[in-house]
């Protein structure tokens, strides 16, 4: 099978690469996932000229630069607007309880931008304003995601499930060679920073606390321990009586001293008397 491939690809070459995205970005690629590897990385060797993975496991053990492109590369960018709908709910009745006051939302795995626009168009919704007292921070790992995001810029498809209302007032249709293409209106984009940022690094770079945090659907790459980890930081970043929004897959069975299920794959944190020091 190895043969027939363009680049010479051998287990040990992918237990390397395996330890390597576990060590740097906590993503657990099982066994079976050999093939995937070999796909998303043979465009890296193409593009540098080389001829077999060890030779790009040479490179890359060398050259700092390239661990980003690798880790862009084996990263599972996987999402879509209002995907888990009843959070975005969830969150407009938590804006409605609180009276509408000033809000703080991190979105904490935000890849191409849909979730946090998703987050945006739901606060203009429930305050009732283009400018609402609230804010978002978008964060990911994959520099390339991140730069999507920023464009705020979909195919038509990708918007196509969006409520027809929602599309007119929040997107702008491009013409001409853009057409095909709409762009997020500037004013719900202006309520969102993207920032990189890997959930492993200790202390993370913010400033402030949370009313609410999405972190959906990227604890599943992570194992247990690294999980309770990354929930037990969450929690203390969390302001009291905040909200975590995980995906319906991630269970937190192991965590419950950490985390309390309030909702449909909502939590609130279950640390008592912490401090709440960001990072
Ligand atoms: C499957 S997507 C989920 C996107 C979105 N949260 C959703 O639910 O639709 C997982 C995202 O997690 C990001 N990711 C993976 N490992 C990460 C890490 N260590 N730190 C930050 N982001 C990470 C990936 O780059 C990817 O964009």
């Amino acid at each position: 099978m190895g043969e027939l491939r363009e680049f010479h690809f051998s287990d040990a070459d992918f237990r390397q690469i395996q330890a390597l995205i576990r060590q740097r970005a906590g993503i657990n690629l099982s066994d079976n996932k050999s093939n995937l590897v070999y796909s998303r990385l043979a465009r890296r060797l193409r593009a540098l000229g080389l001829q077999q993975f060890t030779d790009y496991l040479a490179y890359l053990a060398e050259r700092s630069d390239e661990l980003e492109n690798f880790i862009n590369a084996l990263t599972t960018n996987h999402t879509s607007f209002f995907r888990e709908p009843h959070h975005f709910e969830e969150l407009a009745r938590y804006i409605g309880q609180r009276k509408k006051r000033p809000l703080k939302v991190w979105c904490a795995a935000s890849s191409t931008g849909e979730e946090p626009y998703s987050i945006a168009m739901t606060l203009v919704e429930a305050y009732g304003t283009w400018s609402p007292p609230a804010r978002i921070l978008a964060t990911d790992i994959d520099s390339q995601v991140l730069e999507h995001a920023r464009k705020g810029v979909y195919s038509l498809e990708r918007i196509s499930s969006l409520a027809p209302e929602r599309k007119k007032r929040f997107f702008q249709r491009g013409q001409g060679p853009r057409a095909g293409y709409a762009r997020v209106n500037p004013a719900l984009r202006s309520l969102v920073s993207f920032k990189k940022l890997n959930l492993l690094d200790q202390p993370w770079p913010l400033t402030s606390q949370f009313d609410i945090i999405f972190c959906r659907n990227v604890m599943i790459y992570f194992d247990k321990p690294t999980q309770l980890s990354l929930l037990t930081r969450m929690m203390k970043v969390l302001t009291p009586g905040g909200l975590y929004f995980a995906g319906h897959s991630e269970s937190f069975v192991h965590a419950t001293h950490v985390v309390r299920l309030t909702g449909k794959s909502t939590y609130v944190s279950a640390l008592s008397g912490e401090s709440n020091d960001p990072g």
